[in-house]
C-alpha cells in the first residue's frame, strides 16, 4: 500500500519541525499507509499553503497532518481552507516561548472550523490518529491498528507482571523487601 498514491499529507511549517513531525510518518509506515510529506509554511509561503489546502482533496488525500510551532497558524489556516480532517501537532520549536504558545495557536480554534490538536511535539499520536481516520473505511488498516492495540496491552500486561513479581514495598525498583 505504501508505494500508490498518498492518502495522508504531512506538512510542516519548516525544515526545522522534521525531528519531531517524522515520528507521525514512522507509523503510517508501520501501519502500511501511503503519505506524502512536505514544507508549507502558513508565514512564509502563505499562497503556496492555500494551494496545498485546496488541492488536497482532489489529489485523493484524505488526511492532513500539520505541525508547527510558535505562532503555528498552519493548522487551522488549512483547516479553514478544506473540509478534510485536519490533526494540528504544536512542535516546541526555536521561536516557541515554552510550547503553550504553539499549544494555545493550534487548539484554541474558533468554533466551525476544528483543528484536532494532539500534545507538544505528539507527532506519534497524529500519525495514529490519522491512520484511524483511514481505517474507519478500511478494514485491512483497522485490523494492523487493532493489532496494534494488542501489543500495546501485551506490553504492559508484562511490565506489570515484572513488577508485582518484585513484591515492590517502597525500595529501590530491582530490590525487594519483603
Ligand atoms: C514555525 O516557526 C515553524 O513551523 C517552526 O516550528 C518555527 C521556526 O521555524 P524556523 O525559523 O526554524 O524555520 O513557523
Amino acid at each position: 500500500m505504501s508505494k500508490s498514491t498518498p492518502i495522508v499529507g504531512i506538512i510542516m511549517g519548516s525544515q526545522s519541525d522534521m525531528p519531531v513531525m517524522h515520528e507521525a510518518a514512522q507509523m503510517l509506515e508501520q501501519f502500511d499507509i501511503p503519505y506524502e510529506m512536505s514544507i508549507v509554511s502558513a508565514h512564509r509561503t502563505p499562497l503556496r499553503m492555500i494551494e496545498y489546502a485546496q488541492q488536497a482533496r482532489e489529489r485523493g488525500i484524505k488526511v492532513i497532518v500539520a505541525g508547527a510551532g510558535g505562532a503555528a497558524h498552519l493548522p487551522g489556516m488549512v483547516a479553514s481552507l478544506t473540509s478534510l480532517p485536519v490533526i494540528g501537532v504544536p512542535v516546541k520549536s526555536s521561536n516557541s516561548i515554552d510550547g503553550w504558545d504553539s499549544v494555545l495557536s493550534i487548539l484554541q480554534m474558533p468554533g466551525g472550523v476544528p483543528v484536532a490538536t494532539v500534545a507538544l511535539n505528539g507527532a506519534k499520536n497524529a500519525g495514529i490518529l490519522a491512520a484511524q481516520i483511514v481505517g474507519s473505511s478500511n478494514k485491512e488498516v483497522a485490523k494492523r491498528l487493532d493489532e496494534y492495540k494488542e501489543e500495546l496491552r501485551q506490553k504492559v500486561e508484562e511490565m506489570a507482571a515484572k513488577v508485582e513479581s518484585q513484591n515492590y514495598k517502597g525500595g529501590k525498583i530491582g530490590f525487594t523487601h519483603s
